[in-house]
């Protein structure tokens, strides 16, 4: 698995029509609220991507029984055979996302040992919040040896988060979703993922109300039911498709995407130049004009997306003028712009905020991949560039992303892997 590299011949606009993988971060939330059923589920349109092994393998370890078929993007999920509810850290530090299986398991079998959540490396990432909705639920916490243990019969509390967070928000959702009484969830985040989960909670039988809003209403219910659900499509990997269109001046049409969640990313599109047209499902982007500069700052839903800002970025390096982006979320998410100096980009960075200073070109280069969504900057940044870009431990951009080199192929890029020597 990690010995190859990606190698991209730049400058190619991409043309012609793509699609939309299921949502990597919703199906990691759905999948770990489908331990907390008290019946067979079957959850579908998950992406075929590293973090849903990853997850399979932790599901499979607690003693469910699981089928996964990657090829249908299917996994059936009976909990009720669950033996351990101790997840070793080799598992968790394998993702950010493990840590739902700590709610799931808290709030099924009042009590669980697990490791800290792993994850790409984008700042500091703690999950005292996580910890503090547990606590008030009812859940006694100790750390012992690095493990997580909670104990407790959770009941429903009001719960004020200090911060926006997307996990915490989840996390203490599937805790609720079967304690006793009523819980609210106060300064909750609103994702279109933290949605999706208590869509599919009260498909299964929850009484989940406010999600999308900044105050979940929960009322707890004793027992979940079976049932078939599927995930939405990635906003995230939408948005990456539209950037990499715009970047390579390119006209793709997008399917199987919800506009609606898109909107941030629109918007600045436009305020570039690009253009960018919304039908049902469906995103077209196009550009006929030069890119100008904007000004960007990440924030929780329905603000510019975080995870987002790092392909932006990479667009922003050939827009005419100097672009100014804050980041607002993470205190470490500019790594990727430091490998693009390398390519010639033009970029002062300064605690939160990176000035980039458009150039009328990129030179491929060498580069590593860092994290997720910083690898998949490079590889716009590669698309951009003239000449070979070469990206090692492509293997971030696997985790995360459904089969991004060919569908980037078959819209006309050049790029493949190759043997690292
Ligand atoms: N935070 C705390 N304490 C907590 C929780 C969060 O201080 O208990 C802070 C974080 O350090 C961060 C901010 O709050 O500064 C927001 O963190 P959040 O909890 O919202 O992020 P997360 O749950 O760790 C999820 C996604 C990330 C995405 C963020 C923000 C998953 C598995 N991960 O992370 O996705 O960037 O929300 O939208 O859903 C990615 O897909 O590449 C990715 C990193």
């Amino acid at each position: 698995m990690y010995d190859y590299k990606l190698l991209i011949r730049g400058e190619r606009p991409l043309e012609g029509e793509t699609y939309v993988s299921g949502g990597k971060n919703t199906s990691l939330a759905v999948l770990s609220a489908a331990l907390l059923c008290d019946e067979p589920c079957v959850i579908e349109n998950l992406p075929d991507i590293e973090d849903i092994h990853v997850l399979y393998r932790i599901i499979k370890h607690l003693g469910a029984k699981v089928e996964f078929d990657p090829k249908q993007r299917r996994m059936e999920i009976d909990s009720t055979s669950i033996h351990t509810t101790e997840v070793p850290f080799s598992f968790t530090q394998q993702m950010r996302a493990s840590y739902y299986v700590m709610g799931a398991l808290f709030g099924h079998f009042w009590e669980c040992r697990v490791g800290y959540p792993g994850g790409c490396d984008i700042g500091s990432r703690p999950i005292d919040q996580h910890l503090k909705g547990f606590n008030l639920l009812g859940g006694e916490i100790r750390d012992e040896g690095g493990m997580i243990c909670l104990k407790g019969k959770p009941h429903g509390a009001p719960i004020n988060f200090d911060m926006i967070t997307v996990g915490g928000t989840i996390n203490v959702m599937l805790a609720a979703a079967k304690a006793q009484g009523n819980t609210v969830l106060l300064n909750a985040a609103r994702e279109p993922h933290v949605v999706d989960t208590a869509n599919f909670l009260n498909a299964m039988g929850a009484r989940i109300r406010g999600a999308g809003t900044d105050t979940i209403r929960i009322k707890g219910v004793p027992k979940l039911r079976g049932v078939t659900y599927t995930v939405i499509p990635d906003q995230i990997e939408t948005g990456t498709l539209m950037i990499a269109a715009a970047a390579t001046r390119g006209n793709v049409i997008i399917r199987g995407c919800i506009p609606t969640h898109m909107e941030a990313l629109t918007a600045k599109l436009l305020e570039m130049g690009v253009m960018v047209t919304e039908f049902d499902d469906i995103i077209s982007v196009k550009v006929n004009r030069a890119h100008r500069a904007i000004r960007l700052a990440t924030q929780e839903y329905p603000g510019f997306p975080t995870d987002l800002q790092q392909p932006m970025s990479a667009l922003l390096t050939r827009a005419n003028g100097t672009s100014e982006v804050i980041e607002n979320i993470f205190d470490n998410r500019f790594k990727h712009l430091d490998e693009m100096r390398r390519m010639g980009a033009q970029v002062v960075i300064s605690g939160k905020r990176a000035y980039i200073t458009g150039v009328s070109e990129l030179r491929g280069a060498p580069l590593m991949a860092g994290d997720l969504r910083g690898g998949a900057a490079l590889v716009i940044a590669g698309l951009m560039a003239k000449g070979e870009t070469e990206i090692i431990n492509p293997v971030y951009i696997q985790r995360g992303y459904e089969r991004l080199e060919e569908k980037l192929s078959a819209l006309g890029a050049d790029i493949r892997r190759a043997k690292l020597s």
